[in-house]
């Protein structure tokens, strides 16, 4: 069975962590380091299964729709000064299905008059003709027909907006659990999250109960480092609900200390809000006190504008991994800058196949820009490469400080919950997902258990963990796919098993 076939069978994930979280565990520098092999990906080559598709553009009849992609040429270059006076977030909206995500999101696009009344309208009418009457707001981020008959987001909608001291990039993950792989590519590009919840009689409960999204997502989202949550308390507009502070509350009190085990923070990390994402209460502005005297808080678009922007290194070495590739009047690449600066006109990597590259275009959500730093989700259109020698999971790098590329590793694992109680030791068999790498591997030894209370290596040997451990490994990646990249420095960061059914 190939990587695609395991994912879409349902096998869920193993997690980097990153080293700002802690997660009850202890930074690798209290443990044994290793040797890091680094061998010639280019032999490797070849052998691997086509990139999945995880994110798909939203293209709506908009002012704001992402022109980059269709007509590279004519689009306007960004002023720099401009372009730094602003500050960038990459939100994720995650959560079971049918919680509002995509209602939410379109909500926030039609507020912020990305979209026009002609538009919902036509919508309106679409949605009305598929018997999906309330779905209207959600088709302008579910754009392709299986979404719409379905009501159901598949791939990753991205979308882009802007408050006045904010650019946000918007990425609706699908809440269905056959979509849980393309959620976490959603989510490894975001800094933080929203977290939509039904408030909806009956919809809350399935959402939270064990092996509902609602968990998984916020577990999910805490190992790929969205460091903070807007948990949105959705549908109080519901006739179950009305707006009803008991409703509130109750949901609030259950969700939080499952939050707090998951390792947030709940004073610095979390803001709870109710919403109503299809009538569009308490979002760009606060909610009207004649229909819920009680709430005092912010609205959604205040929330977002108040949430800190996570430290970034503009200086360090480029690192982009990639996500997707196509072919546009050359090769494009899209991803997300996790550090340094790509200017046009830059020469860099290609790892792990080594081509070297130049920069001839950046875009920046949907403007031409000379340059883009961290957290930034860009487009570039690079020569030196053809668009089919790329696979996602590669990562576009300085060529000065290159990424390292190994196939065996050293990582600290918490085991959050493995399937039917089962043991991991050695041999144990999962997917790995970094970045944008998802790549099979395999438990080669158990090195060290951590003591959770002192947050020290055991002495005695270890062979075998359970549930709630946290132990140091060594990993292998599946040597018969692809000889994918990890950055030395990933060895400071934590992976979190959630479990793996499929194996
Ligand atoms: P998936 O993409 O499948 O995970 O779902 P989703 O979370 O994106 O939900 P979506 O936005 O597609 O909405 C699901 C249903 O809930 C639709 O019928 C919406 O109209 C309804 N809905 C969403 N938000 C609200 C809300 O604030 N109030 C009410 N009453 N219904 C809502
Ligand atoms: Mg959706």
């Amino acid at each position: 069975m190939n990587i695609d076939e395991e994912i879409q069978s349902g096998i869920r994930s193993l997690e980097l962590d990153s080293s700002e979280q802690s997660n009850g565990v202890v930074p690798m520098d209290v443990v044994k380091s290793v040797d890091v092999e680094t061998p010639d990906m280019m032999e490797e080559e070849g052998i691997i299964d086509e990139p999945q598709p995880d994110f798909v553009e939203v293209h709506t009849e908009t002012k704001g729709k992402d022109k980059a992609k269709a007509a590279p040429e004519v689009v306007e270059a960004i002023d720099e000064t401009e372009e730094e006076k602003k500050r960038h977030l990459n939100v994720v909206f995650i959560g079971h299905v049918d919680a509002g995500k995509s209602t939410t999101g379109g909500q926030i696009l039609f507020l912020s008059g990305q979209v026009d009344d002609r538009t919902i309208q036509k919508y309106e009418k679409e949605a009305k003709d598929k018997s999906r009457e309330s779905w209207y707001m959600a088709y302008i981020m579910d754009t392709n027909e299986e979404e719409r008959a379905k009501g159901k987001t598949v791939e990753v909608g991205r979308a882009h907006f802007e408050t006045e001291s904010t650019r946000f990039t918007i990425l609706d993950a699908p809440g269905h659990k056959n979509y849980v792989p393309n959620m976490i590519s959603g989510a490894s590009q975001a800094d933080i999250g929203v977290l939509v919840i039904s408030a909806r009689k009956g919809e809350f409960e399935t959402g939270f109960e064990k092996g509902g999204q609602t968990r998984e997502h916020v577990q999910l989202a805490k190992t790929l480092g969205v460091a903070k949550l807007l948990v949105v308390v959705n549908k109080m507009d519901d006739p179950t609900v009305n707006w009803s502070k008991e409703r509130y509350d109750e949901i609030e009190s259950k969700v939080i200390p499952f939050l707090r085990s998951s390792g947030y923070n709940m004073k610095k990390d979390v803001q709870f809000l109710p919403l109503s994402g299809l009538v569009g209460s308490n979002m760009k502005t606060r909610v009207e006190k004649s229909m819920c005297p009680w709430w005092n808080g912010p609205c959604l678009f205040e929330a977002l504008d108040s949430v800190e922007v996570p430290l970034r290194d503009p200086k360090g070495p480029v690192r982009m991994p990639i996500i997707d590739k196509f072919k546009d009047m050359g090769t494009v690449v899209m991803g997300k800058i996790e550090s340094g600066t790509i200017r046009e006109g830059d020469s860099l990597l290609v790892m792990p196949n080594k081509a070297h590259v130049k920069v001839i275009a950046i875009y920046c959500d949907e403007n031409k820009a000379k340059r883009s730093g961290p957290g930034e989700n860009v487009r570039v259109k690079l020569t030196g490469i053809e668009e089919e020698d790329i696979l996602s999971g590669f990562v576009l790098s300085s060529i000065v400080k290159p990424i390292a590329s190994v196939t065996e590793f050293n990582a600290q694992l918490q085991i959050v919950e493995l399937l039917d109680n089962a043991i991991f030791t050695a041999g144990y068999k999962a997917v790995l997902h970094i970045h944008s790498v998802v790549e099979e591997c395999e438990i080669v030894s158990l090195l060290q258990q951590i003591d959770p209370k002192t947050k020290k290596p055991m002495k005695k040997k270890v062979l075998f963990v359970k549930n709630g451990a946290v132990v140091v490994c060594r990993i292998q990646v599946n040597s018969g796919t692809l000889l994918k990249l990890l950055e030395l420095q990933l060895m400071e960061y934590t992976i979190i098993v959630i479990c793996f059914p499929g194996f």
